[in-house]
């Protein structure tokens, strides 16, 4: 059986405050008839945001990008997960691997930001690597360590990997159950989008969030806010609209919902309709609706009628997020005359809703840190809420029961 690299970060002793947050979770388990939010802590605690990069980013499936966006051998683009810097590449067999940026000398980065690339030749002292991250050159060190031993052992670590839907994902864990068996019901819902198939624009980067990784999730799965923060806009695509899923433990690996818009080829801009032709597969009643997605912790996609755009979040601290803002759509659509033009419209309309909603999302970080921040129960329209917190808990409390601390004998 393969052995996968296992890379995640060092246990730390749960913290009391960690302990204190983890008593308090029961509450927020269950439907979102009985369930209430999560302690305010748990978005602005820094020792509860160390937590969770342990007990979930190092232990999920976490989405680094589209291979829509690196289509050809030698592509590649770099990014940091919960500051791991990572280099996603096609190699000459065409397969995607997700590499480790960081030379093997001595821990320089390997790569700029995207681009094309033949090789990667780290600017410090010019040790090489291929696309497959073999090394194949380190100048001046044969009087200490012949080029035979060493490229042995200085290769690019590879993580492990998976392709779903065209979206890339990885694991430090090495060890998580495959992802695509845990999204069962997303992935017949979006079908006929083919994502797999669809081109990717180059992502566009917003940096210096200032909110909690959770609350993207959370801001763009439920329909509450639609009918009050954009009001006007979101009108086409009515909360009242909305088609909720069931909670469903064997197939947990994404919280989404559907809302159905009032006209055919609806899209999420100034206009409120599709700028692109329709995908070609879909039916009348798929053009007719957006599916929001988040497949947890960190992809969100909308995916409507003539493209599907996703944010992929990367966490930098309790309060502090990066944005990687992309579109998909077919190749087609992107060799009309008009695509530049199109494809601004649609990142445009796509940002003058998260304008309103970055407002939201840092006044509501802002209130989370208050002394008398509020824990709530929630509207039906917060139903996907509850389901996040399904997810996050299980994840909390499994990896908190793993650790031979205070919490597992509690547990016991
Ligand atoms: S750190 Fe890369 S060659 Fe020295
Ligand atoms: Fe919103």
């Amino acid at each position: 059986m393969t052995q996968f690299l296992r890379a995640g970060l060092p246990d730390l002793a749960l913290a009391p405050e960690v302990l204190a947050l983890l008593g308090q979770l029961d509450a927020s388990q269950g439907d979102v008839s009985q369930a209430m939010s999560l302690p305010p802590e748990c978005y602005t605690s820094p020792a509860w945001f160390e937590f969770e990069k342990r007990a979930v980013y190092d232990r999920e499936w976490v989405a680094v990008g589209h291979i829509g966006a690196i289509p050809d051998v030698g592509d590649y683009f770099t990014l940091e997960i919960v500051g791991e810097p990572l280099l996603v590449v096609r190699g000459k067999d065409s397969e995607v691997r997700v590499l480790s940026s960081v030379c093997r000398h001595r821990g320089h980065l390997l790569g700029e930001a995207s681009g094309n690339a033949k090789n990667f030749t780290c600017p410090f002292h010019g040790w090489s690597y291929d696309l497959e991250g073999t090394l194949t050159g380190a100048p001046e060190m044969e009087g200490t360590l012949p080029f035979a031993e060493l490229k042995h052992t200085a290769c690019l670590p590879a993580f492990r990997s998976e392709i779903w839907n065209g979206f890339i994902f990885v694991n430090f864990d090495g060890e998580a159950e495959a992802l695509a068996p845990r999204l069962k019901g997303l992935t017949t819902l979006l079908q006929n989008h083919h994502m797999e198939d669809l081109a990717s624009i180059k992502p566009v980067e917003w940096a210096s969030n200032k909110w909690n990784w959770k609350f993207m999730q959370e801001n763009a799965l439920e329909p509450y806010h639609t009918h009050y923060l954009h009001t006007g806009i979101h009108d086409f695509a009515p909360s009242s609209n909305t088609r909720f899923t069931e909670w469903d433990e064997t197939d947990d690996g994404a919280i989404y919902r559907e809302v159905e818009f009032m006209h055919i080829d609806g899209g999420f801009n100034i206009a409120g309709k599709a700028l692109f032709p329709a995908l070609p597969d879909l039916t009348e009643a798929e053009r007719s609706r957006v599916v929001f997605a988040g497949v947890m912790p960190n992809l969100f996609l909308g995916a409507q009628a003539d493209v599907v755009f996703y944010y992929v979040i990367l966490p930098q601290a309790a309060g502090d997020i990066t944005l990687r803002v992309g579109v998909l759509t077919s190749w087609d659509n992107l060799s009309l005359p008009t695509a530049d033009l199109l494809l601004k419209g649609t990142i445009d309309g796509v940002a003058v809703f998260n304008e309103q909603d970055t407002v939201a999302n840092i006044r509501t970080h802002k209130g989370m840190s208050s002394r008398v921040a509020p824990r709530t129960r929630w509207s039906p329209n917060e139903k996907t809420l509850a389901q996040i917190n399904n997810w996050l808990i299980k994840r909390y409390k499994s990896y908190a029961a793993s650790l031979n601390g205070e919490y597992a004998q509690a547990a016991e």
